[in-house]
């Protein structure tokens, strides 16, 4: 028997319009994913990468098509609903971390769990074991500013995690962190990936391939296959056009 996906995307589609111009960030992807699988997506700047995992993450409508997360549409969900899924249902990693500065880890960790009724004592607790699953235990008290950048992709996972959602989505997670530090958040997500839970990762670094159940490339707000996005590669993408003078 075939395993049910736990995201199912159909025909999804993201304009935006600005001014006169319409930008077709996403232009009808169709995508199913497994559960407990670790897909990673790659895809040239511009080509929707971010938008789809906004989308997927319940941070943004689509223009049309459906993502069903376990049997639910998104896209029919109130604002509540769509509050309540991205507390409980997903994990949205940043590339630029997104901590608030002025609260320690701890205070960052137990933030997701303002609304989730767990008493102080308990949010404490659980903040406290995921740091110490990132391996921050020592760093509990300090501030975004006296973290390095792994250490604070680290908080911002362990934020991600607190809540203990099936769902993980990162958007170039190591972005913004040297060749190192990138590789312990790769290893780091390929772990929780291996507990069981379900990863979706943008990255530009092949290294994340290797943890991969499978890959997805985007060229243009479409899905392509490999020896398509290969072929790609070889042009040059051209620069905005110049302006008219
Ligand atoms: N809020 C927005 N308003 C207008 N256009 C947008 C908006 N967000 C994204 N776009 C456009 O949609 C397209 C896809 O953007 P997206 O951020 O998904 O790309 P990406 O693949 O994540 O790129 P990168 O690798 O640079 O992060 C781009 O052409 C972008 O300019
Ligand atoms: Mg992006």
């Amino acid at each position: 028997m075939s395993e049910q996906p736990v995201i199912q995307i159909r025909n999804l589609r993201k304009t935006f319009t600005m001014g006169k111009q319409k930008v077709h960030a996403l232009a009808g992807v169709d995508l199913d994913i497994l559960p407990g699988s670790l897909t990673v997506i790659m895809g040239p700047s511009g080509s929707g990468k971010s938008t789809l995992l906004y989308l997927l993450g319940g941070l943004d409508r689509p223009t049309n098509g459906t993502i069903q997360v376990n049997g639910r549409y998104l896209d029919q969900m109130d604002e509540n609903d769509l509050g309540l899924f991205r507390r409980k249902s997903v994990g949205f990693i940043f590339q630029s971390f997104n901590l608030i500065p002025s609260m320690t880890a701890m205070q960052n960790v137990i933030f997701p769990m303002r609304f989730t009724g767990v008493s102080n004592k308990e949010r404490q607790k659980q903040a406290a074991r995921m740091l110490s699953q990132v391996g921050l235990a020592k760093r509990a008290l300090h501030r975004p500013t006296e973290l390095s950048g792994g250490q604070q992709q680290r908080v911002a996972i362990a934020r991600a995690l607190v809540n203990n959602p099936p769902i993980i989505l990162a958007d170039e997670p190591t972005g913004n962190l040297d060749t190192t530090s990138g590789f312990g958040i790769m290893k780091l997500l390929s772990k929780l990936n291996l507990e069981g839970r379900t990863v979706i990762v943008v990255t530009h670094d092949m290294r994340m391939c290797q943890f991969a159940s499978n890959i997805i490339y985007l060229l243009d707000g479409l899905t392509v296959s490999e020896a398509e996005y290969e072929a790609a590669s070889h042009f040059e993408i051209p620069e905005e056009e110049p302006e008219e003078v």
